[in-house]
């Protein structure tokens, strides 16, 4: 039987640290920020350009290992085609226009998502930063585009039927660690903590494995007005948290 293993219960024991190795962040509510202000939505994707900027310092600030964004999900696809070209164009833009700051301020960049389906330019760019800062030993900024929970999972699935028909893995030989191990974030921990801006309290198929014992946090704020004392709140929200991972609160240290 697979269990969580210990080192999950010490760190659910008595001091939780005060700053979550990994943060994932929905970042939602750039059409409706632009709409009340009758902008078109793009000049909401636009901004919320700068509200990544100023996440992506303020996590480095507070120490912070992981941030995992997500800038575009497989069900994003059905917005309408202009919506969904600029918002290509912008990703291509703030890449270009961001790739040498991310690298001196030590950042390291990856992407995670169905490549196959971004137009080459973009995928080219994405190679090179992710080749250009691939030995920075600061943050560790994760992008997700084009990415979603289940495309995640059937991949990796996939992977995992493909090993096990070429007899390089027995069906017995299949746990958590090995689907994991598949996954977009394999090697990375877990995220310790979802934020979610934008009133809405749904997951809309972000990291369906890997969010299991997330903490979750949600706020009304809209994306591009997501700022320093947002990203305090949630950090303080989950510092008073006890996460248990199944146990009871006795066995954590804390009743
Ligand atoms: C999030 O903002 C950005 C993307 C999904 C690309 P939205 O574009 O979903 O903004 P709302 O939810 O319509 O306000
Ligand atoms: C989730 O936001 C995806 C991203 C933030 C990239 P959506 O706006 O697409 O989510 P739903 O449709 O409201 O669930
Ligand atoms: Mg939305």
């Amino acid at each position: 039987m697979q269990t969580v293993d210990d080192s999950k219960i010490e760190s659910a024991s008595g001091s939780q640290p005060a700053v979550p190795v990994h943060i994932a962040v929905i970042m939602d509510g750039n059409g409706r920020w632009a709409k009340a202000r009758t902008m078109p939505r793009h000049a909401g994707h636009r901004s919320g350009v700068k509200a990544v900027r100023r996440i992506v310092e303020v996590a480095a600030k507070r120490g912070v290992s992981y941030l995992t964004l997500f800038a575009f999900s497989s069900e994003n696809w059905r917005r309408p085609k202009e919506e969904v070209s600029r918002l290509m164009n912008l990703f291509l833009d703030a890449l270009q226009r961001e790739v040498d700051d991310l690298h001196r301020n030590n950042v390291r960049l990856s992407f995670i998502g169905a490549r196959d389906e971004l137009q080459q330019g973009l995928v080219q760019k994405i190679t090179l930063a992710e080749e250009k800062t691939k030995d920075n030993s600061g943050l560790n900024l994760i992008i997700a585009v084009a990415y979603g929970g289940r495309w995640d999972i059937v991949a990796a699935s996939k992977k995992i039927a493909s090993r096990v028909a070429a007899d390089e893995l027995a069906l017995a030989d299949i746990d958590d660690e090995c689907l994991a191990g598949e996954l977009a974030l394999a090697g990375k921990p877990d995220p310790d903590l979802l934020i979610r801006t934008g009133g809405e309290q749904r997951i809309s198929n972000f990291l369906l494995w890997n969010l299991a014992y997330a903490e979750l946090w949600f706020c009304d704020c809209l994306w591009p007005d997501f700022s320093e004392r947002h990203f305090d709140e949630a950090l303080s929200y989950f510092s008073s948290r006890q996460r248990r991972y199944g146990h009871t609160g006795e066995q954590v240290g804390v009743a």
